[in-house]
């Protein structure tokens, strides 16, 4: 039997199991576009409250903001998204398809032939491809009833100009001193030609983001310390170190605002891909605002009684895959001894949407269901539980394992005589026995 995780595997386990679902699936979907299902959002949320805990709550220089997805057009003109933030698109003339130029060539579609010197398209076959044409990603809506340029404004593709935009409003409250950082976490738009593989690649999705704002003379010494703190979350993501690799972006391939930017890459089942990245943005954008807006945008240096304007690093994490990653790393499929295979989420217990599931032995005895439900109502306000009387026990602890539930915990007749409870760990499938009055106190040592 092939146990090797493949991407269709892993779709259908997220969707049997409450993880993820296809976006708008009753009405045939909207591509580029997922729903995060019961389970899903815990683990999602799991994932947002620990990057904010490590990077903003666990740190002296940092400081979160909130700032909204609509933003004055001019924000974008600024920072150079209006004409900058594009991918090049080929169309085919013949059977009117639309391919992102690069994932063409790589073969994303299907196979390119050459024909007569020309590429073919590799839906129809046709050779009538038009040349590359740059399209800009960002989404656009209106302001109020009259759609024209003036009512213009686009769904933000990125978080960062909100940290920029929002700059003095942070220096003038919390008088911060550098270097410091403002973080923020939200969704952003992007109307991605070819969106596919998953969630890797959504027309929206949710970024964690920071701008860390320092002295230019340092700053090949705090990448560095960004480089180890990343590495940081990527264990706390549970994901293999030999999985991970830095591609350095070289000079002309990298942003039009960064001077050093690495793409962090993990092994996906479909590739090596980026999961997160760290860019030396400069001052580009701080200057480009000042410049647009005419505000002062500058910091005052009080040792060196000077003003500058300072630079940037900035590490950025998308959410999506960052918990998609962590799902591939812990998928598991294990042959028991009896035969059967068992299919395991071995994610992270702080991942995890539940930290312990509690069972009623049996869903038909009184005494047990209302010792179950106590020994649930106990256990919730310490940490997430989900209560689960469905089917005999052999397929509650299956649908636990599929989730990464880590603790099972069953009530039978013996609980209701000693007062003690089975407890089996997802990744061992031992099972011990515990006092309902110490319960809360083992499972929190474990997790
Ligand atoms: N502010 C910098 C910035 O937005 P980016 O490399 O364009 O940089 C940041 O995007 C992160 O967002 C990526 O490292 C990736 O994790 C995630 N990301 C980018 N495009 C995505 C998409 N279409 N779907 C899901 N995640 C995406």
């Amino acid at each position: 039997m092939n146990t090797e995780l493949t991407m269709d595997k892993l779709v259908s386990l997220c969707k049997r199991r409450g993880i993820i679902f296809p976006g708008s699936e009753i009405y045939g979907g909207l591509a580029g576009t997922w729903d995060y299902g019961p389970v899903g959002v815990e683990m999602k949320n799991n994932i947002k409250a620990a990057w904010w805990k490590m990077f903003v709550h666990d740190r002296s220089d940092m400081h979160g903001i909130d700032s909204a997805i609509l933003m004055n057009s001019k924000v974008w003109e600024a920072s150079g998204h209006v004409s900058g933030f594009t991918d090049p698109m080929v169309d085919c003339k013949n059977c009117k398809n639309r391919f992102r130029a690069d994932h063409l060539d790589e073969g994303k579609y299907g196979e390119v032939k050459i024909i007569d010197g020309k590429k073919s398209c590799p839906v129809c076959g046709s050779t009538e491809l038009t040349e590359p044409r740059l399209f800009n990603m960002m989404f656009r809506t209106y302001i109020g009833p009259v759609q024209d340029t003036e009512s213009l404004v686009y769904l933000r593709p990125e978080n960062a100009q909100g940290m920029f935009v929002d700059f003095k409003n942070v220096l003038d409250t919390m008088h911060p001193k550098l270097p410091f950082g403002i973080a923020q976490i939200g969704r952003v738009f992007r109307n991605e030609v070819t969106p596919g593989d998953f969630v890797f690649r959504v027309r929206e999705f949710d970024l964690m983001e920071f701008e860390y704002f320092i002295d230019p003379k340092n700053w090949e010494e705090l990448f560095e310390m960004w480089m180890k703190e990343i590495y940081k979350w990527l264990a706390f993501l549970g994901l293999d170190k030999e999985k991970i690799y830095n591609h350095e972006i070289p000079d002309g391939e990298r942003a039009h605002y960064s001077k050093r930017t690495i793409d962090i890459e993990y092994q996906f089942p479909f590739g090596m891909k980026e999961l997160c990245a760290i860019a030396y943005r400069t001052d580009y954008d701080l200057k480009c605002h000042i410049e647009k807006s005419g505000k002062d945008l500058t910091y005052f240096d009080e040792k060196a009684s000077e003003r500058l304007v300072p630079h940037v690093l900035e590490p950025t994490f998308g959410l999506d895959r960052a918990l998609l990653a962590s799902l591939v790393e812990s998928y598991k499929e294990e042959q028991l001894e009896n035969g059967e295979t068992r299919i395991v989420l071995k994610l992270p217990p702080k991942i995890s949407a539940y930290k312990t599931a509690v069972f009623p032995l049996v869903s038909n005895k009184e005494d047990i269901v209302n010792k179950a439900t106590e020994v649930y109502k106990m256990l919730k306000p310490h940490f997430n539980t989900i209560f689960d009387d469905n089917g005999n026990i052999g397929k509650r602890y299956r649908r636990q394992d599929e989730i990464g539930t880590p603790f099972c915990i069953t009530i039978d007749y013996d609980t209701l005589e000693k007062g003690d409870v089975t407890v089996r760990d997802r990744d061992t499938m031992k099972q011990e026995r515990i006092k309902i009055e110490e319960l809360a106190d083992y499972i929190k040592t474990k997790i």
